[in-house]
């Protein structure tokens, strides 16, 4: 199947090096006015100018798809989010509106082990089916592609059926799921005074079983006070690292625990949080490469002090956005509300945010080469905004100017009832 995408007022192709952009390189969007996209069984076949794409030898056979003046650019990659929960978190939410703070929650019997209770309750199939509800939502917003954590089970069986709902679900939704094993999450109730030995089940028994069913690409620690240390972090990052798990971290999010250097020295794919994050930290993460993804919603939520994201990029730390899509940090899935908490709270242009949604996304799941940009031979992940101007889709919000999103080279919604092809 070909289409033909014209009358784009402005294409956002992201074109650039194979590689996380960072400094200035993010404030690169590849823009193509009147640009054209030829989509070829599910793959970017041509991007640039609309006479240029028309002369592929491809173009002639194509369905037009008629863009009607608006923006295109690729699907959202949300490279952070813990979707599989079975209910909100109310009861934490009135208690911090209250003015109690997110350990205190957490203390109280709330936070992530109110979760684990509900999760070890449920079973796959009601996961499952939450799961692909959500994932709608993900779509309808534009985004294309989602990282989803385990993480609120915390115990062999748990873990397993998490990401195992992960997998089911992925089979039912054209969203893209990339599974991430979060077992060293929390200390679980039944070992909470016993830390080493849930380490330990965590890199003896949990990751090997994950590996052996293939259930998960990154493995993920909150190296965090109360949570789990860097010395820690690295035993698990190592277990993940033998079992063929990349890294992933929850990096100085509340306190400044040691989590960026613990992601540094085991070549983590990305950094998360980052709230208090020093000099010696950024550092330590450009050297090895790793993608700081900063998350505002969960900022915003709790109403804490936002990363220095200025600082994160002048000091060439390339940066990725997510939701972080939770039910205890950060209840949004849409990735535009972040791009708008990102330049008016962390202060990137909305060149940086949009580069951070999406090209710097995609590296932050070790998809660089596949996602995140309109380049010929990557997967045909596109979302239509309802724009004249890029710089609207971080501009406007609270909404969601999503006309269509196409995934591998489908449609996967519109909000039109008429098809957007002729
Ligand atoms: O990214 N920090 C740890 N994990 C989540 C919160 C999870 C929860 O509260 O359930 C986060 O903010
Ligand atoms: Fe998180």
């Amino acid at each position: 199947m070909r289409f033909l995408i014209v009358n784009a007022a402005q294409v956002l192709s992201f074109q650039g090096p194979d590689r996380p952009r960072a400094g200035e390189e993010m404030r690169k969007v590849g823009l193509y006015r009147d640009g054209a996209v030829l989509v070829e069984d599910g793959k970017i076949a041509a991007v640039g100018l609309r006479d240029v794409v028309m002369r592929h030898p491809g173009a002639d056979a194509a369905r037009i798809v008629d863009a009607g003046g608006r923006i295109l650019l690729p699907g959202f990659v949300d490279s952070h989010s813990h979707p599989v929960f079975a209910e909100p978190r109310l009861e934490d939410f009135a208690m911090r509106i209250g003015g109690k703070s997110y350990a205190e929650i957490g203390a109280a019997g709330g936070g992530i082990l109110s979760s684990v209770r509900k999760v070890r309750l449920a079973t796959e199939g009601q996961l499952v089916e939450r799961l692909v509800d959500w994932c709608l939502r993900f779509i309808e917003c534009g985004t294309t592609t989602l990282e989803a954590k385990s993480g609120y089970g915390l115990d062999l069986e748990s873990e397993l059926k998490m990401l195992r709902v992960v997998r089911r679900a992925s089979e039912l939704t054209a969203l893209e799921l990339v599974p991430t094993f979060l077992g060293a999450h929390a200390l679980p109730a039944e070992l909470r005074e016993r830390p080493a030995d849930y380490v330990k089940r965590v890199c003896e028994d949990m990751i090997p079983a994950v590996a052996k069913e293939g259930l998960a690409r990154f493995v993920d620690v909150f190296c965090e006070k109360g949570y789990f240390s860097e010395e820690d972090a690295g035993k698990v990052l190592a277990a993940g690292a033998g079992a063929g798990l990349k890294a992933k971290v929850h990096a100085e999010q509340l306190t400044r625990s040691g989590g960026a250097r613990v992601a540094a020295k085991h070549n983590a794919v990305s950094a998360d949080h980052l709230d208090r994050a020093e000099a010696d930290d950024l550092e330590a993460l450009r050297a090895s490469g790793t993608v700081a993804t900063l998350v505002p919603a969960a900022n915003y939520f709790l109403a804490t002090a936002y990363p220095a994201a200025r600082r994160i990029i002048d000091s060439g730390v390339p940066v990725a956005l997510a939701t972080d899509f939770n039910p205890g940090s950060a209840p949004c899935w849409n990735m535009q509300f972040v791009l708008s908490l990102a330049c008016t709270q962390l202060r990137l242009f909305p060149e940086e945010a949009l580069v951070a949604a999406t090209i710097n996304g995609a590296w932050a799941l070790g998809l660089g080469k596949t996602h995140g940009s309109i380049e010929v031979g990557k997967q045909a992940d596109l979302v239509l905004l309802d724009a004249a101007d890029y710089r609207e889709a971080a501009y406007y919000f609270g909404g969601n100017l999503a006309s269509w999103v196409m995934k591998k080279g489908k449609i996967v919604h519109s909000t039109s009832h008429m098809t957007p092809f002729d």
